[in-house]
């Protein structure tokens, strides 16, 4: 989840789109020990050969969790991303992802839990039924995997905020998934993490009894509120200033309890937007000397309620970053590592308790630029998804470390480093090469562009 939420920008990650220039050749790898045929380059020879496919499709389908679903020129989801549809990381016992779920789940006691929703959502879902306007960003092709024109891979949790409410059983629930954005690749992003959803409504005949805190164990003392961060005309003040502590106090008491271990730990409210929430805010603790954001939240916009049958209740909801958060809590330094198979890897967590990771080796990493003449439609997110295809987890990072505009013809070139590293093996400088060589010929035919 990234920061950046004042009003008037929308809080959807922005790419910049900087111009860049000729860079160095590839640099020399670190030394590196034989590898065996058998732990060899099973993976990338899988993304490499899916790769060079445009698209996964099959006579203009393409099968996702063992449906078919029509494509069409809008289609970008890549058989690297949908194979991480299986995964459900946070379904699978003592998993990080799973723990840290449970853990949640089990302050929220009277919340119903919701954890097996189809990550095909259609594009209403995901942003229609949340007010999204239709020129949004995160409605982009290059931010968004789009299953064809209609579908989408559910880029958050919200995307089911109304069918929930349509079937309304509960008056809370925690609805926890996997999500999917096209994004950049260091260690703290992926293209799939996961988020749990919470959301709780009230009747707003009962609203003085049913969304009554113990405001005297609050931080908050009523909310408050500025022009940028209106109270919806539909609600009245008292309405939403009790709709807001509540959410304000629940998620203090969550967050309190998950890191019990800090004494005094330090949260703040920061001022947020979201078209589906009014106030929004963004919920950072101070841990181990850094301000970290944990979560998005806010009063549901009415519409939302009314559009789904539920105009007498008034509510409030939050998104939070499952990594985000068993990253700080585990000690885990790099966010592929919750992909890993790896026994030494999965074995640490089998206590279903929170424990701190330990490292079983750093395996030493090989940088490789690469660089080119843009064609006008290029995105800096277009070029993380060719590396992902090509090299899978081995891409430990991307990273744009030039830029150049022809001063005559205008055109621009962009450099980029790619640092390769396995997570849990060493790899030969050939195999690097081959990589970074099926990198070069993708990126150009896919994108386009002229490679220097
Ligand atoms: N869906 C938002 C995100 O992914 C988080 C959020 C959820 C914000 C619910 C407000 C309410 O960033």
């Amino acid at each position: 989840m990234l920061r950046q939420c004042t009003r008037p920008i929308p809080r959807w990650r922005t790419v910049s789109n900087v111009l860049y220039a000729r860079c160095r050749t590839t640099a020399p790898c670190q030394p590196i020990s034989p590898v065996s045929a058998r732990t060899g380059w099973v993976g990338c020879l899988y993304s490499t050969a899916a790769a060079s496919q445009s698209q996964p499709t099959t006579d203009g389908h393409i099968e996702i969790l063992g449906r078919l679903h029509p494509t069409d020129s809008a289609t970008n989801v890549s058989p690297t991303i949908v194979s991480k549809t299986t995964r459900r990381l946070h379904l699978q016992r003592n998993h990080p992802i799973n723990i840290l779920k449970r853990r949640i789940e089990s302050h929220f006691r009277d919340y119903a839990v919701m954890d097996s929703m189809d990550p095909v959502v259609t594009v209403h879902q995901n942003f229609d039924s949340l007010l999204f306007t239709p020129d949004h960003p995160g409605r982009a092709a290059t931010d968004t995997y789009y299953v064809n024109t209609n579908t989408v891979l559910r880029t958050h949790t919200s995307a089911h905020q109304s069918d929930v409410l349509k079937t309304r059983k509960a008056d809370g629930y925690l609805l926890t998934a996997d999500v999917y954005r096209r994004d950049e690749i260091d260690v703290s992003h992926y293209p799939v993490f996961h988020q749990m959803e919470g959301i709780r409504t009230f009747d707003k005949k009962k609203i003085e009894e049913e969304a009554k805190v113990d405001s005297e164990t609050s931080a908050i003392q009523g909310a408050v509120l500025s022009e940028s961060n209106p109270i919806q005309p539909a609600h009245t003040t008292r309405e939403a200033q009790l709709v807001d502590l509540h959410l304000r106090h629940s998620l203090e008491g969550m967050v309190r309890d998950l890191f019990r271990e800090e004494k005094d730990l330090q949260i703040r409210w920061i001022e947020a937007y979201f078209p589906f929430t009014s106030p929004s805010w963004e919920m950072e603790v101070f841990y181990r000397g850094n301000w970290l954001e944990l979560l998005g939240c806010g009063v549901m916009q009415q519409e939302i309620l009314d559009k789904s049958g539920n105009s007498d209740r008034i509510g409030w909801a939050f998104g939070l970053g499952l990594e985000r958060i068993a990253m700080v809590m585990f000690d885990i330094p790099d966010i592929r590592l919750f992909w890993s198979t790896d026994d030494r890897f999965i074995s640490q967590f089998s206590s279903g308790q929170i424990v701190k990771f330990q490292p079983f080796s750093k395996y030493p990493a090989c940088y490789k630029d690469i660089s080119f003449w843009c064609s006008e439609t290029f995105h800096d997110n277009d070029f993380a998804e060719v590396v992902r295809d090509v090299a899978g987890d081995l891409a430990e990072n991307v990273e744009l470390i030039d830029q150049f505009q022809h001063p005559k013809t205008k055109r621009t070139s962009r450099c980029f480093r790619i640092n390769y590293r396995s997570m849990d093996r060493t790899f030969t400088n050939e195999e690097v090469d081959r990589i970074q060589d099926q990198v070069r010929q993708v990126t150009k035919e896919r994108l386009g562009v002229e490679l220097r």
